[in-house]
């Protein structure tokens, strides 16, 4: 059976982005097709500066989140990074596989590492390593496919390269794995900087909808989005990208509706509103019931913290189990002396 992995950082509050991009997707296929794990890669959340506490309750509300959207722990694999040694055991033997120039190549990277050093701040050393990291998480599963929103489509090339280096240098140890994408919200825009992500740590909340987000702040947020000049409504992503961003969350969230499957489609919306206005109404209406049952869900899950404790436990040893072998064989491919 097809192997999935895929993960989300707790560096912020998990906005629409993250879930049309990618959890969505995981709740609604991947669990049911693969044998899947899904991972709040909390590791990760300490590449730049951070607040120990704030990342310990982001963790929590981010599982709490994935499990509120639909991923159901008899289908797939819930877990914590950091729960599991073997992301960290097996990221040291691939910074021994990557080269320098291949990581300060990454766009996210310059990007962070730009935007860390405009603020006088300085630079972890773990950003820049960070997709090793990320390389550690999917190779350890053996996975064939990560499905991820567009902005990762850079880091899960390098995954591969790594893996391909490793398997003709040492011998055959990795699955190669590819990346996949949402056909509609690959790449959910701030809907105040239409040409700019919607990121979950950005610095202004009033271009991101958070899944948290109560009912008249989503629709508040959508019914301010900045819109483009002129006032036709068609998907032109180039010319009118802030129209363009918001018939593509609709398309995104008619698709959910109908079928369950990827059917949105953005172009296909092009004409049907005859103003702005009336396209961010429908587009703030789609939105609210898209989230509603997930708030719903979400809320009688804080009630039951043991739960979702549980879940976390059950999902770090079966993770354990999982990754230990494929570690252990990298351990020794590369000519580590095997404890007695
Ligand atoms: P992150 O928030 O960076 O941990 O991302 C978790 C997942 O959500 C990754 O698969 C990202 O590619 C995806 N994602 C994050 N932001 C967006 C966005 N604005 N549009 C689409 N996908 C996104
Ligand atoms: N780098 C991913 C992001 O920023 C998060 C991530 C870490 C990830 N490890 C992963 C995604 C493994 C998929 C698979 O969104």
């Amino acid at each position: 059976m097809t192997r999935v992995f895929s993960g989300v950082k707790p560096t912020g509050h998990l906005t629409l982005g993250n879930y049309l991009g990618a959890v969505r997707r995981w709740a609604q296929v991947d669990q049911y097709r693969s044998d899947a794990l899904f991972c709040v890669v909390d590791l990760h959340a300490l590449t730049v500066d951070h607040d120990p506490g704030r990342v310990l309750r982001l963790s929590r509300q981010a599982a709490t989140l994935l499990l509120a959207a639909g991923l159901d722990p008899e289908q797939c694999t819930v877990f914590v990074q950091s729960h599991v040694d073997e992301h960290a055991r097996l990221s040291y033997l691939l910074e021994c596989v990557a080269n320098d120039g291949e990581m300060r190549r990454m766009i996210q990277y310059k990007e962070k590492s730009a935007r860390e050093r405009e603020r006088g701040g300085s630079v972890r050393l773990s950003l820049l390593t960070y997709p090793v990291l990320m390389a550690a998480d999917i190779l350890a599963y053996a996975a064939d496919e990560v499905p991820v929103g567009d902005d990762q489509t850079q880091h899960v090339e390098l995954v591969r390269d790594l893996a391909v280096r490793f398997n003709q240098r040492y011998g055959h140890t990795f699955v190669v794995p590819r990346a996949t994408r949402p056909k509609v919200a690959a790449r959910v825009m701030d809907l105040q900087q239409p040409m700019s992500k919607m990121g979950k740590s950005h610095e202004s909340a009033a271009g991101i909808v958070y899944l948290l987000d109560e009912p008249d702040v989503v629709r508040k947020k959508i019914m301010r989005a900045v819109t483009d000049s002129g006032q036709e409504v068609v998907y032109d992503p180039e010319n009118k990208p802030g129209i363009s961003n918001l018939l593509e969350i609709l398309a995104a969230c008619e698709a959910v509706q109908n079928s369950g499957a990827q059917s949105g489609n953005p172009e296909a919306l092009s004409g049907v509103h005859t103003t702005y206005g009336a396209l961010k109404k429908d587009t703030a209406d789609a939105v609210v019931e898209l989230l509603r049952p997930v708030q719903q869900r979400h809320k009688e899950l804080m009630a039951d913290p043991a739960y979702v404790e549980g879940v976390l436990r059950r999902g770090a040893e079966k993770a354990r189990a999982m990754a230990r072998p494929t570690v252990d064989a990298a351990y020794r491919t590369i000519g580590l002396l095997p404890p007695a």
